[in-house]
């Protein structure tokens, strides 16, 4: 609990410490990586590079000074870290790492502006919301483990088959090394990896590209040139290859009830909408399946996205946009085309492509409850450049 007078203090040094918020962030992570260098390979070195990452926990801290007194509105506001945290099984002894470190950048970066009582108060702070956000976290890792086939922190996973979906995406089936069964996910999560890539441990997300079956996981990847994951994977793994899983999170998941879908992906975004739509079709739902890809060759699952057309043909349309040569593009037009009433609308792709879409979407009076995107990345907001 902060004390009144601490709360003064944080409400009159806010200001300060945002003005400064890029230069602590900056500092926070070179501290963090050199005093506890066993926490690096957790945090994504290209989201770090490009600083997006660095930005959304510093932000998120601050963001909390006027959320306090809500924490129901704190958890929905950190959702996506909390899934994040809980698919990269963060755990609550890495918690006072992340706040000494932080003190100690915002110590660096305002100098004598930090007093004693300046520190405290901040110390109190980040400690309160830690607490929240390993409750919660501890609440949904507990909840994993125990569903039947759920695991706790890495489990092995084998890769069983692989099948290339286009020019640069290849899908990996992955069973248990241990035989059992395989917890159900809801379709449109993703879940976190560790593998060790050349002697170096890395850690990175992906979506779930199926419908859970209780004894395989597939992933489908992109192969990204200098990609230290996706290259791995299309380059060095294959059959019986190791790669370690842990828990499935991630909130693009279907919104309960009848209303009509609009799916709407751009290349590799497909993966958590496949699923989506494989599971709103079997609940007897009406789909329209929009897809963008640069050309034939790089447009992923045609025949998954066939199957299921003929298995449902009175509930699926599919619509497909070949970008390359200015042949087409998913837009306001085509989107206002399709939309009907009461549609809930799911989009991922690359960034260009959802800012696009989400502007759309506001432009032909898609309400924010009724607009489920995920980014494959840190959260940026879906605002034009
Ligand atoms: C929730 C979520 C779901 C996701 N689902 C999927 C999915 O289903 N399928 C999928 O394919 N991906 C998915 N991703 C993205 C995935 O997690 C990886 O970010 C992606 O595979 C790239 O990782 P990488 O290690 O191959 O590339 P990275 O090593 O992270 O590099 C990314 C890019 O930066 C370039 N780069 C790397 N280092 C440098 C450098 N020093 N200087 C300049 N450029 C550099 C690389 O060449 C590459 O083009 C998802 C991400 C999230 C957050
Ligand atoms: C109060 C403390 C914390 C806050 C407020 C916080 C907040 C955040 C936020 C906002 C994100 C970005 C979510 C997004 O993608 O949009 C994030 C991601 C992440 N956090 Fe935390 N976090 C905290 C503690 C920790 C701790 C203790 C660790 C472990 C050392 C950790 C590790 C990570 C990692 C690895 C990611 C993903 C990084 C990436 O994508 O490169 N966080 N966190």
């Amino acid at each position: 609990m902060l004390t009144t007078a601490q709360e003064q203090i944080i409400s009159a040094t806010a200001p300060v410490v945002a003005d400064h918020l890029e230069d602590i962030t900056s500092r926070f992570y070179p501290i963090m990586f050199d005093r506890y260098p066993e926490v690096r390979p957790l945090f994504n070195a290209t989201h770090q590079r490009e600083g997006t990452q660095p930005r959304a926990l510093a932000g998120a801290v601050l963001a909390y000074v006027q959320m306090r007194q809500q924490p129901e509105q704190t958890k929905h506001a950190l959702r996506v870290a909390i899934d994040k945290h809980v698919s990269l099984g963060i755990t609550p002894e890495q918690y006072p790492i992340v706040g000494e470190c932080l003190m100690m950048a915002i110590g660096e970066v305002l100098g004598d502006a930090v007093t004693e009582d300046v520190a405290d108060a901040w110390a109190g702070l980040y400690g309160e919301l830690a607490d929240l956000l390993i409750e919660v976290e501890a609440e949904r890792a507990d909840e994993f483990a125990a569903r039947s086939g759920g695991w706790r922190g890495t489990r092995e996973f084998r890769i069983a088959e692989t099948a290339d979906e286009s020019a640069n995406i290849r899908s990996f089936v992955c069973e248990p090394a241990d035989g059992l069964a395989v917890a159900a996910h809801e379709p449109g999560q993703y879940i976190g990896i560790k593998v060790d890539v050349d002697g170096e441990t890395v850690f990175r997300h992906y979506s779930l590209s199926d419908v859970p079956n209780g004894r395989t996981l597939r992933l489908s990847i992109k192969h990204e040139e200098g990609g230290r994951m996706s290259e791995h994977f299309h380059t060095a793994l294959g059959v019986g290859s190791t790669v370690e899983f842990l828990p499935a999170a991630g909130d693009l998941t279907l919104v309960e009830g009848d209303d009509p879908l609009l799916l709407i992906s751009g290349g590799v975004g497909q993966t958590p909408l496949l699923p989506i739509a494989r599971h709103g079709l079997s609940q007897g739902r009406n789909v329209v399946y929009v897809h963008s890809a640069h050309d034939a060759d790089h447009h992923a699952f045609v025949d998954e996205v066939a199957e299921l057309a003929q298995t449902y043909p009175d509930q699926l349309r599919v619509v497909t946009v070949h970008t390359a040569n200015g042949q087409g593009s998913v837009d306001a037009q085509l989107l206002g085309e399709l939309l009907t009433e009461n549609m809930q609308c799911y989009y991922v792709g690359p960034q260009g492509f959802m800012t696009v879409v989400d502007a759309a979407l506001v432009e032909l009076g898609v309400p924010d409850d009724r607009r489920h995107f995920e980014q494959f990345g840190p959260s940026r907001p879906l605002t034009p450049a």
